[in-house]
């Protein structure tokens, strides 16, 4: 377990995303229905911004062609294949900390 401080608290209203980079990850960052969400910043498709996506019923559309993911799980969700690697993610004294594993 390896938390890492990515942004503050505030940096992230509700129904938003960030991209945060830690460790050379690109880490898209959600708040959505009151919970974080961290995945992979990196659409599968062909790479577009995960964090600009939009949110809705725990997912996440790319902006570029409209791939969604699972918030929870980073599963593609149409094909249900796992897709986009997730972290555990929490806030701590007004920080929003990525555990990025061992
Ligand atoms: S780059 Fe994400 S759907 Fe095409």
């Amino acid at each position: 377990m390896a938390f890492r401080s990515v942004a503050s608290s505030d940096s992230l209203a509700e129904g938003q995303g960030i991209e945060v980079i830690s460790d050379g990850n690109i880490i898209a960052v959600f708040r959505h229905g009151g919970l974080l969400y961290a995945l992979d910043g990196v659409c599968m498709h062909q790479g577009g911004p995960l964090a600009k996506g939009k949110l809705c019923d725990g997912k996440v559309q790319c902006p570029w062609h409209g791939w969604t993911y699972d918030l929870q799980t980073g599963d593609n969700a149409t094909t249900c294949q796992a897709m986009l690697r997730t972290y555990r993610v929490r806030e701590e004294g007004g920080k929003i900390e990525v555990d990025l594993g061992d």
